[in-house]
Protein backbone atom coordinates (compact mmCIF):
# COMPACT_ATOMS: atom_id res chain seq x y z
CA UNK A 1 0.00 0.00 0.00
CA UNK A 2 1.10 3.19 -1.02
CA UNK A 3 2.32 5.73 2.22
CA UNK A 4 -0.52 7.72 3.48
CA UNK A 5 -1.10 11.75 2.41
CA UNK A 6 -0.75 14.24 5.00
CA UNK A 7 -0.79 17.76 5.85
CA UNK A 8 2.28 19.21 5.29
CA UNK A 9 1.63 21.73 8.65
CA UNK A 10 -0.22 22.29 11.45
CA UNK A 11 -1.80 25.67 10.02
CA UNK A 12 -2.95 23.76 6.93
CA UNK A 13 -4.98 21.33 8.93
CA UNK A 14 -6.63 24.22 10.94
CA UNK A 15 -7.50 26.21 7.99
CA UNK A 16 -9.00 23.25 6.00
CA UNK A 17 -11.07 22.39 8.86
CA UNK A 18 -12.17 26.12 9.22
CA UNK A 19 -12.66 26.22 5.57
CA UNK A 20 -14.65 22.52 5.94
CA UNK A 21 -16.96 24.18 8.99
CA UNK A 22 -17.44 27.30 7.31
CA UNK A 23 -19.51 26.87 4.30
CA UNK A 24 -22.97 27.50 3.28
CA UNK A 25 -24.09 26.46 6.75
CA UNK A 26 -22.91 29.76 7.93
CA UNK A 27 -23.76 32.00 5.26
CA UNK A 28 -26.83 30.80 3.90
CA UNK A 29 -28.37 28.40 6.63
CA UNK A 30 -27.40 30.49 10.19
CA UNK A 31 -28.89 33.80 9.04
CA UNK A 32 -32.11 32.30 7.81
CA UNK A 33 -32.79 30.40 11.08
CA UNK A 34 -30.82 33.21 13.54
CA UNK A 35 -33.85 35.41 11.77
CA UNK A 36 -37.09 32.79 11.91
CA UNK A 37 -35.93 31.69 15.73
CA UNK A 38 -36.52 35.10 17.17
CA UNK A 39 -32.81 36.28 16.49
CA UNK A 40 -30.83 37.30 19.86
CA UNK A 41 -32.46 34.30 21.49
CA UNK A 42 -31.09 31.41 18.76
CA UNK A 43 -28.21 33.28 18.31
CA UNK A 44 -27.50 33.01 22.36
CA UNK A 45 -28.62 29.30 22.70
CA UNK A 46 -26.78 28.56 19.71
CA UNK A 47 -23.18 29.86 21.03
CA UNK A 48 -23.87 28.31 24.62
CA UNK A 49 -24.71 24.89 22.00
CA UNK A 50 -21.79 25.17 20.01
CA UNK A 51 -19.15 26.47 23.11
CA UNK A 52 -21.14 22.94 25.93
CA UNK A 53 -21.70 20.33 23.01
CA UNK A 54 -19.56 21.81 19.91
CA UNK A 55 -16.34 21.74 20.88
CA UNK A 56 -15.84 18.59 23.21
CA UNK A 57 -17.51 16.64 19.95
CA UNK A 58 -15.45 18.18 17.97
CA UNK A 59 -12.75 16.91 19.66
CA UNK A 60 -14.04 13.98 20.09
CA UNK A 61 -13.65 13.24 16.30
CA UNK A 62 -10.19 14.09 16.01
CA UNK A 63 -8.94 12.02 18.77
CA UNK A 64 -11.03 9.30 17.05
CA UNK A 65 -9.41 10.26 13.70
CA UNK A 66 -5.76 10.58 14.77
CA UNK A 67 -5.82 7.13 17.24
CA UNK A 68 -7.60 5.91 14.26
CA UNK A 69 -4.93 6.84 11.50
CA UNK A 70 -7.85 6.27 8.78
CA UNK A 71 -11.01 7.23 7.13
CA UNK A 72 -13.86 6.19 9.68
CA UNK A 73 -14.61 2.21 8.32
CA UNK A 74 -11.05 1.59 9.03
CA UNK A 75 -10.28 3.67 12.17
CA UNK A 76 -13.41 3.03 13.60
CA UNK A 77 -13.50 -1.12 12.95
CA UNK A 78 -10.07 -1.19 14.49
CA UNK A 79 -10.50 1.10 17.70
CA UNK A 80 -13.37 -1.20 18.29
CA UNK A 81 -12.51 -4.33 17.85
CA UNK A 82 -16.04 -5.10 16.06
CA UNK A 83 -18.12 -5.02 13.20
CA UNK A 84 -20.16 -2.58 15.01
CA UNK A 85 -17.50 -0.16 14.61
CA UNK A 86 -16.95 -0.82 10.82
CA UNK A 87 -20.74 -0.65 10.74
CA UNK A 88 -20.81 3.13 11.99
CA UNK A 89 -18.11 4.18 9.47
CA UNK A 90 -20.10 2.94 6.62
CA UNK A 91 -22.78 5.35 8.27
CA UNK A 92 -20.96 8.06 7.96
CA UNK A 93 -19.59 7.57 4.42
CA UNK A 94 -23.52 7.27 3.68
CA UNK A 95 -23.83 10.07 5.60
CA UNK A 96 -21.53 12.56 3.50
CA UNK A 97 -22.88 11.21 0.55
CA UNK A 98 -25.87 12.11 1.20
CA UNK A 99 -24.94 15.49 2.79
CA UNK A 100 -23.08 16.12 -0.55
CA UNK A 101 -25.87 15.51 -2.89
CA UNK A 102 -27.88 18.30 -1.26
CA UNK A 103 -24.69 20.57 -0.81
CA UNK A 104 -23.81 20.49 -4.46
CA UNK A 105 -27.21 21.48 -5.59
CA UNK A 106 -27.17 24.51 -3.69
CA UNK A 107 -23.44 25.32 -4.22
CA UNK A 108 -25.15 25.09 -7.87
CA UNK A 109 -27.65 27.60 -7.42
CA UNK A 110 -24.85 29.83 -5.69
CA UNK A 111 -22.72 29.34 -8.69
CA UNK A 112 -25.10 30.48 -11.26
CA UNK A 113 -25.65 33.67 -8.79
CA UNK A 114 -22.07 34.52 -8.72
CA UNK A 115 -22.12 34.53 -12.83
CA UNK A 116 -25.38 36.25 -13.10
CA UNK A 117 -24.22 39.33 -10.30
CA UNK A 118 -21.73 41.41 -12.41
CA UNK A 119 -24.90 42.16 -14.64
CA UNK A 120 -27.68 42.12 -12.34
CA UNK A 121 -29.50 39.12 -14.45
CA UNK A 122 -31.51 38.73 -11.29
CA UNK A 123 -32.35 41.95 -10.53
CA UNK A 124 -35.56 42.55 -12.21
CA UNK A 125 -37.27 39.59 -11.25
CA UNK A 126 -35.72 37.98 -8.62
CA UNK A 127 -38.20 35.04 -7.32
CA UNK A 128 -38.98 34.25 -11.11
CA UNK A 129 -35.29 34.16 -11.23
CA UNK A 130 -34.61 31.57 -8.40
CA UNK A 131 -37.62 29.64 -9.90
CA UNK A 132 -35.55 28.90 -13.03
CA UNK A 133 -31.98 28.46 -10.87
CA UNK A 134 -33.09 26.09 -8.94
CA UNK A 135 -35.12 23.67 -10.64
CA UNK A 136 -34.71 21.57 -14.14
CA UNK A 137 -31.63 20.96 -16.32
CA UNK A 138 -29.87 24.41 -15.45
CA UNK A 139 -30.34 23.39 -12.04
CA UNK A 140 -28.48 20.37 -12.69
CA UNK A 141 -26.05 21.53 -15.01
CA UNK A 142 -24.79 23.77 -12.17
CA UNK A 143 -24.56 21.08 -9.56
CA UNK A 144 -22.59 19.31 -12.41
CA UNK A 145 -20.21 22.26 -12.61
CA UNK A 146 -19.92 22.71 -8.70
CA UNK A 147 -19.08 19.16 -7.92
CA UNK A 148 -16.29 19.06 -10.86
CA UNK A 149 -14.96 21.75 -8.98
CA UNK A 150 -14.59 20.05 -5.77
CA UNK A 151 -13.59 17.00 -7.63
CA UNK A 152 -10.68 18.40 -9.44
CA UNK A 153 -9.40 19.87 -5.70
CA UNK A 154 -9.51 16.33 -4.12
CA UNK A 155 -7.75 14.91 -7.40
CA UNK A 156 -4.97 16.48 -6.38
CA UNK A 157 -4.67 15.01 -2.84
CA UNK A 158 -4.81 16.35 1.04
CA UNK A 159 -1.65 18.47 0.68
CA UNK A 160 -1.47 19.45 -3.23
CA UNK A 161 -5.32 19.82 -3.39
CA UNK A 162 -7.23 20.38 -0.40
CA UNK A 163 -4.55 22.20 1.75
CA UNK A 164 -3.62 24.66 -0.68
CA UNK A 165 -6.73 25.06 -2.31
CA UNK A 166 -7.74 26.29 1.54
CA UNK A 167 -5.15 28.57 2.30
CA UNK A 168 -6.37 30.72 -0.40
CA UNK A 169 -10.17 30.40 -0.10
CA UNK A 170 -10.51 30.62 3.65
CA UNK A 171 -8.78 34.18 3.96
CA UNK A 172 -10.45 35.06 0.84
CA UNK A 173 -14.10 34.13 2.09
CA UNK A 174 -13.16 36.47 5.79
CA UNK A 175 -11.85 39.36 3.72
CA UNK A 176 -15.07 39.73 1.68
CA UNK A 177 -16.70 39.11 4.03
CA UNK A 178 -15.41 42.12 6.53
CA UNK A 179 -15.27 44.15 3.66
CA UNK A 180 -19.17 43.21 3.03
CA UNK A 181 -20.05 43.59 7.19
CA UNK A 182 -18.18 47.34 7.19
CA UNK A 183 -19.94 48.70 4.13
CA UNK A 184 -23.11 47.14 5.12
CA UNK A 185 -22.72 49.23 8.32
CA UNK A 186 -22.72 52.14 6.24
CA UNK A 187 -26.06 51.65 4.72
CA UNK A 188 -29.08 53.25 6.11
CA UNK A 189 -31.74 51.87 8.12
CA UNK A 190 -29.53 48.65 9.12
CA UNK A 191 -30.02 49.57 12.76
CA UNK A 192 -33.39 47.74 13.68
CA UNK A 193 -31.59 44.23 11.76
CA UNK A 194 -28.59 45.17 14.74
CA UNK A 195 -30.97 45.80 17.05
CA UNK A 196 -32.79 42.06 15.96
CA UNK A 197 -29.39 40.43 15.45
CA UNK A 198 -27.38 41.84 18.60
CA UNK A 199 -30.05 43.20 21.03
CA UNK A 200 -30.73 40.35 23.72
CA UNK A 201 -34.31 39.76 24.37
CA UNK A 202 -35.06 37.69 27.58
CA UNK A 203 -38.38 37.65 27.65
CA UNK A 204 -38.40 35.87 23.75
CA UNK A 205 -35.86 33.47 25.23
CA UNK A 206 -37.57 32.31 28.36
CA UNK A 207 -40.62 32.05 26.31
CA UNK A 208 -39.37 29.92 23.25
CA UNK A 209 -36.19 28.67 24.97
CA UNK A 210 -37.58 24.77 24.34
CA UNK A 211 -38.10 25.42 20.53
CA UNK A 212 -35.19 27.15 19.63
CA UNK A 213 -33.14 23.77 20.99
CA UNK A 214 -33.91 21.91 18.52
CA UNK A 215 -33.16 23.65 15.60
CA UNK A 216 -29.96 25.35 17.32
CA UNK A 217 -28.31 22.45 18.20
CA UNK A 218 -29.00 20.86 14.61
CA UNK A 219 -27.31 23.75 13.48
CA UNK A 220 -24.11 23.39 15.62
CA UNK A 221 -23.43 19.83 14.60
CA UNK A 222 -23.94 21.15 10.83
CA UNK A 223 -21.65 24.00 10.65
CA UNK A 224 -18.90 22.14 12.67
CA UNK A 225 -19.03 19.01 10.07
CA UNK A 226 -19.51 16.75 13.08
CA UNK A 227 -20.95 13.66 12.63
CA UNK A 228 -20.05 12.45 9.41
CA UNK A 229 -16.60 11.30 9.86
CA UNK A 230 -15.34 13.93 7.75
CA UNK A 231 -13.50 16.04 10.50
CA UNK A 232 -12.47 12.46 11.42
CA UNK A 233 -11.15 11.98 8.33
CA UNK A 234 -9.40 15.70 8.13
CA UNK A 235 -7.60 14.53 11.86
CA UNK A 236 -6.40 10.92 10.19
CA UNK A 237 -3.64 12.40 7.94
CA UNK A 238 -2.25 14.14 11.20
CA UNK A 239 0.95 14.41 13.18
CA UNK A 240 1.15 12.92 16.82
CA UNK A 241 2.74 16.42 18.33
CA UNK A 242 -0.12 18.46 17.11
CA UNK A 243 -2.54 19.90 20.31
CA UNK A 244 -6.10 18.78 19.46
CA UNK A 245 -7.36 20.90 21.90
CA UNK A 246 -6.03 23.85 21.11
CA UNK A 247 -6.42 23.28 16.86
CA UNK A 248 -10.24 22.64 18.07
CA UNK A 249 -10.56 26.02 19.86
CA UNK A 250 -9.14 27.90 16.98
CA UNK A 251 -11.40 26.24 14.60
CA UNK A 252 -14.75 26.29 16.79
CA UNK A 253 -13.92 30.31 17.53
CA UNK A 254 -13.00 30.90 13.84
CA UNK A 255 -16.17 29.01 12.53
CA UNK A 256 -18.20 31.02 14.73
CA UNK A 257 -17.13 34.29 13.70
CA UNK A 258 -17.42 33.69 10.31
CA UNK A 259 -20.74 32.61 10.96
CA UNK A 260 -21.89 36.25 12.90
CA UNK A 261 -19.93 37.89 10.63
CA UNK A 262 -22.14 36.44 7.76
CA UNK A 263 -24.93 36.96 9.81
CA UNK A 264 -23.73 41.22 10.59
CA UNK A 265 -23.91 41.37 6.63
CA UNK A 266 -27.40 39.76 5.57
CA UNK A 267 -30.08 40.23 8.47
CA UNK A 268 -29.15 44.24 8.70
CA UNK A 269 -29.09 44.44 4.85
CA UNK A 270 -32.46 42.95 4.50
CA UNK A 271 -34.36 45.01 7.56
CA UNK A 272 -32.71 48.08 5.35
CA UNK A 273 -34.93 47.16 2.18
CA UNK A 274 -38.00 45.98 4.56
CA UNK A 275 -37.60 42.16 4.07
CA UNK A 276 -38.73 40.04 6.59
CA UNK A 277 -35.59 37.68 6.96
CA UNK A 278 -37.88 35.02 9.05
CA UNK A 279 -39.83 34.17 6.31
CA UNK A 280 -39.98 31.34 3.37
CA UNK A 281 -36.77 29.33 4.49
CA UNK A 282 -33.81 28.42 2.49
CA UNK A 283 -34.76 29.42 -1.55
CA UNK A 284 -36.48 32.71 0.29
CA UNK A 285 -32.92 33.93 1.42
CA UNK A 286 -31.57 33.95 -2.59
CA UNK A 287 -34.62 36.10 -3.52
CA UNK A 288 -34.59 38.22 -0.34
CA UNK A 289 -31.01 38.75 -0.87
CA UNK A 290 -31.47 39.16 -4.25
CA UNK A 291 -34.37 41.87 -3.57
CA UNK A 292 -31.62 43.53 -1.78
CA UNK A 293 -28.62 43.50 -3.79
CA UNK A 294 -30.94 45.11 -6.92
CA UNK A 295 -32.29 48.05 -5.02
CA UNK A 296 -29.00 49.39 -3.29
CA UNK A 297 -26.30 51.94 -5.23
CA UNK A 298 -23.01 49.36 -6.51
CA UNK A 299 -25.77 46.21 -6.18
CA UNK A 300 -23.89 44.17 -8.54
CA UNK A 301 -20.65 44.30 -7.35
CA UNK A 302 -22.03 43.66 -3.47
CA UNK A 303 -23.83 40.57 -5.39
CA UNK A 304 -20.75 39.50 -7.08
CA UNK A 305 -18.80 39.87 -3.99
CA UNK A 306 -21.02 37.93 -1.42
CA UNK A 307 -21.95 35.43 -3.61
CA UNK A 308 -18.20 34.63 -4.24
CA UNK A 309 -17.51 34.49 -0.76
CA UNK A 310 -20.70 31.88 -0.21
CA UNK A 311 -19.05 29.80 -3.54
CA UNK A 312 -15.98 29.48 -2.02
CA UNK A 313 -16.72 29.09 1.39
CA UNK A 314 -19.13 26.19 -0.10
CA UNK A 315 -16.52 24.99 -1.68
CA UNK A 316 -14.12 24.04 0.98
CA UNK A 317 -16.75 22.46 2.69
CA UNK A 318 -17.38 20.37 -0.57
CA UNK A 319 -13.74 18.72 -0.60
CA UNK A 320 -14.30 17.55 2.82
CA UNK A 321 -17.91 15.95 2.19
CA UNK A 322 -15.97 14.13 -0.93
CA UNK A 323 -12.43 13.45 0.77
CA UNK A 324 -14.60 11.00 3.26
CA UNK A 325 -15.62 8.55 0.98
CA UNK A 326 -12.78 9.31 -1.58
CA UNK A 327 -10.22 8.80 1.50
CA UNK A 328 -11.87 5.73 2.76
CA UNK A 329 -11.72 3.90 -1.14
CA UNK A 330 -7.85 5.12 -1.06
CA UNK A 331 -7.77 3.49 2.14
CA UNK A 332 -9.98 0.59 2.50
CA UNK A 333 -9.50 -0.95 -1.38
CA UNK A 334 -6.23 0.06 -2.34
CA UNK A 335 -7.05 2.22 -5.15
CA UNK A 336 -5.79 5.48 -6.79
CA UNK A 337 -6.96 8.51 -5.78
CA UNK A 338 -7.82 9.39 -9.34
CA UNK A 339 -10.47 6.18 -9.36
CA UNK A 340 -11.67 6.77 -6.10
CA UNK A 341 -12.25 10.24 -6.66
CA UNK A 342 -13.88 9.58 -10.39
CA UNK A 343 -16.11 7.05 -8.87
CA UNK A 344 -17.17 9.07 -5.94
CA UNK A 345 -18.11 11.79 -7.99
CA UNK A 346 -20.41 9.97 -10.81
CA UNK A 347 -22.03 8.53 -7.84
CA UNK A 348 -23.18 11.83 -6.42
CA UNK A 349 -23.98 13.87 -9.99
CA UNK A 350 -26.70 10.70 -9.62
CA UNK A 351 -27.67 11.37 -6.60
CA UNK A 352 -27.27 15.62 -6.55
CA UNK A 353 -29.35 15.39 -9.84
CA UNK A 354 -31.98 13.00 -8.49
CA UNK A 355 -32.48 15.84 -5.74
CA UNK A 356 -32.08 18.53 -7.88
CA UNK A 357 -35.35 17.29 -9.60
CA UNK A 358 -36.13 15.82 -6.98
CA UNK A 359 -38.36 19.02 -5.41
CA UNK A 360 -40.14 18.67 -1.91
CA UNK A 361 -37.93 15.72 -0.93
CA UNK A 362 -34.89 17.86 -1.14
CA UNK A 363 -36.03 20.20 1.63
CA UNK A 364 -36.80 17.28 3.43
CA UNK A 365 -33.19 15.56 3.11
CA UNK A 366 -31.31 18.90 3.62
CA UNK A 367 -32.88 19.72 6.93
CA UNK A 368 -34.45 17.31 9.10
CA UNK A 369 -32.65 13.91 7.52
CA UNK A 370 -29.50 15.50 7.83
CA UNK A 371 -30.01 16.90 11.32
CA UNK A 372 -31.11 13.33 12.14
CA UNK A 373 -27.72 11.60 10.70
CA UNK A 374 -25.43 13.91 11.63
CA UNK A 375 -27.05 13.27 15.35
CA UNK A 376 -26.83 9.37 15.12
CA UNK A 377 -22.81 9.61 13.86
CA UNK A 378 -21.70 11.80 16.60
CA UNK A 379 -23.91 9.56 19.22
CA UNK A 380 -21.72 6.75 17.64
CA UNK A 381 -19.02 8.82 17.98
CA UNK A 382 -19.15 9.25 21.58
CA UNK A 383 -20.13 6.45 22.35
CA UNK A 384 -16.80 4.98 21.35
CA UNK A 385 -14.53 7.78 22.46
CA UNK A 386 -16.56 8.14 25.90
CA UNK A 387 -17.89 4.89 26.68
CA UNK A 388 -15.35 2.59 25.17
CA UNK A 389 -11.75 3.68 24.46
CA UNK A 390 -11.89 6.14 27.76
CA UNK A 391 -7.68 5.75 28.86
CA UNK A 392 -6.24 5.19 25.14
CA UNK A 393 -8.46 8.61 24.10
CA UNK A 394 -7.29 10.67 26.92
CA UNK A 395 -3.69 9.45 26.05
CA UNK A 396 -4.56 11.04 22.86
CA UNK A 397 -6.07 14.01 24.18
CA UNK A 398 -2.42 14.31 26.04
CA UNK A 399 -0.34 13.56 23.10
CA UNK A 400 0.90 16.93 22.50
CA UNK A 401 -1.86 19.36 24.19
CA UNK A 402 0.45 21.11 26.76
CA UNK A 403 -1.37 23.07 29.03
CA UNK A 404 -4.73 21.75 27.68
CA UNK A 405 -3.60 18.69 29.37
CA UNK A 406 -5.52 18.48 32.51
CA UNK A 407 -8.37 19.13 30.75
CA UNK A 408 -8.56 15.50 29.48
CA UNK A 409 -10.48 14.15 32.25
CA UNK A 410 -13.36 16.58 32.44
CA UNK A 411 -13.36 16.11 28.51
CA UNK A 412 -13.95 12.88 28.89
CA UNK A 413 -16.45 13.01 31.45
CA UNK A 414 -18.60 15.33 29.05
CA UNK A 415 -18.52 13.33 26.30
CA UNK A 416 -19.41 10.69 28.20
CA UNK A 417 -22.36 11.67 29.73
CA UNK A 418 -23.48 15.23 29.04
CA UNK A 419 -22.96 14.92 24.79
CA UNK A 420 -24.34 11.73 24.62
CA UNK A 421 -27.70 13.11 26.88
CA UNK A 422 -27.84 16.41 25.04
CA UNK A 423 -27.73 14.87 21.50
CA UNK A 424 -30.21 12.24 22.36
CA UNK A 425 -32.37 14.82 23.57
CA UNK A 426 -32.25 16.58 20.32
CA UNK A 427 -32.39 13.45 18.40
CA UNK A 428 -35.93 12.68 20.48
CA UNK A 429 -37.06 16.46 19.35
CA UNK A 430 -36.68 15.86 15.52
CA UNK A 431 -37.85 12.34 15.86
CA UNK A 432 -41.36 13.84 17.20
CA UNK A 433 -41.82 16.29 15.42
CA UNK A 434 -41.39 13.93 12.62
CA UNK A 435 -43.44 11.59 13.79
CA UNK A 436 -46.29 14.47 14.35
CA UNK A 437 -46.16 13.47 18.22
CA UNK A 438 -45.73 16.50 20.88
CA UNK A 439 -43.78 15.47 24.05
CA UNK A 440 -43.51 17.40 26.84
CA UNK A 441 -40.23 19.04 28.01
CA UNK A 442 -40.06 16.73 30.99
CA UNK A 443 -40.55 13.55 28.70
CA UNK A 444 -38.01 14.18 26.43
CA UNK A 445 -35.70 14.44 29.24
CA UNK A 446 -36.28 11.52 30.70
CA UNK A 447 -35.94 9.63 27.27
CA UNK A 448 -32.75 10.99 26.74
CA UNK A 449 -31.02 9.99 30.11
CA UNK A 450 -32.77 6.61 30.10
CA UNK A 451 -31.51 6.12 26.79
CA UNK A 452 -28.10 7.54 27.02
CA UNK A 453 -28.23 4.94 30.53
CA UNK A 454 -29.22 1.94 28.67
CA UNK A 455 -27.01 2.38 25.20
CA UNK A 456 -23.78 2.82 27.86
CA UNK A 457 -24.56 -0.23 30.28
CA UNK A 458 -24.99 -2.38 26.83
CA UNK A 459 -21.86 -1.15 25.29
CA UNK A 460 -19.60 -1.30 28.21
CA UNK A 461 -21.34 -4.90 29.67
CA UNK A 462 -20.53 -5.66 26.32
CA UNK A 463 -17.00 -4.95 26.44
CA UNK A 464 -16.18 -6.14 29.70
CA UNK A 465 -17.69 -9.64 28.88
CA UNK A 466 -15.47 -9.38 25.48
CA UNK A 467 -12.01 -8.71 27.57
CA UNK A 468 -12.99 -11.38 30.31
CA UNK A 469 -13.80 -13.59 27.73
CA UNK A 470 -10.50 -12.75 26.14
CA UNK A 471 -8.56 -12.78 29.54
CA UNK A 472 -9.57 -16.71 29.51
CA UNK A 473 -8.67 -17.42 26.66
CA UNK A 474 -5.33 -16.22 27.48
CA UNK A 475 -4.88 -17.98 30.99
CA UNK A 476 -6.27 -21.49 28.96
CA UNK A 477 -3.17 -21.05 26.37
N1 LIG B 1 -19.97 22.74 8.04
C1 LIG B 1 -20.49 22.90 6.72
C2 LIG B 1 -21.33 24.15 6.65
O1 LIG B 1 -21.60 24.74 7.69
O2 LIG B 1 -21.72 24.54 5.57
C3 LIG B 1 -21.31 21.74 6.27
C4 LIG B 1 -20.62 20.41 6.40
C5 LIG B 1 -19.41 20.19 5.79
C6 LIG B 1 -21.21 19.44 7.19
C7 LIG B 1 -18.75 19.00 5.95
C8 LIG B 1 -20.58 18.22 7.37
C9 LIG B 1 -19.35 18.01 6.73
F1 LIG B 1 -18.76 16.87 6.87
Amino acid sequence: MATRDSWVSNVGFVLAAIGSAAGLGNIWRFPWLTAGNGGSAFLVVYLLIVVGVGVPGLLAEFVLGRLGRQTPIGALRSLTGSRWGSALGVFNVATALVLLSFYSVVGGWTLRYVLASPSGAYFDQPQQYFGAASHGLEAVGFHLLFLGIVAAIVLFGVSRGIERASKVMLPAVVLLLVGLAGWTAMQPGTDAGYAFYLGFDAEYLAANVTNVVGPAAGQALFTLSLGTGAMLTYASYLDEDVSLPRDTLVIAISNTFIGVLAGLVVIPLLFSQGIDPGQGGPGTLFVALATAFASLPGGSVLATSFFGAVLLAAVTSGINLLETPVGTLVDRLDVSRRRATVLTTLLVAVTGTGLSLAGSAFQFVSGTLADLLLSVGLFGFLAIVGWLLRGEAIAEFRAGAGRFAPLAEPWLLTVGWVLPVVVLFSLTNTLASLAGVSLGLGVRAIVAVVGTTCCRLAVTTRTDDLRDLQRSLRSLR
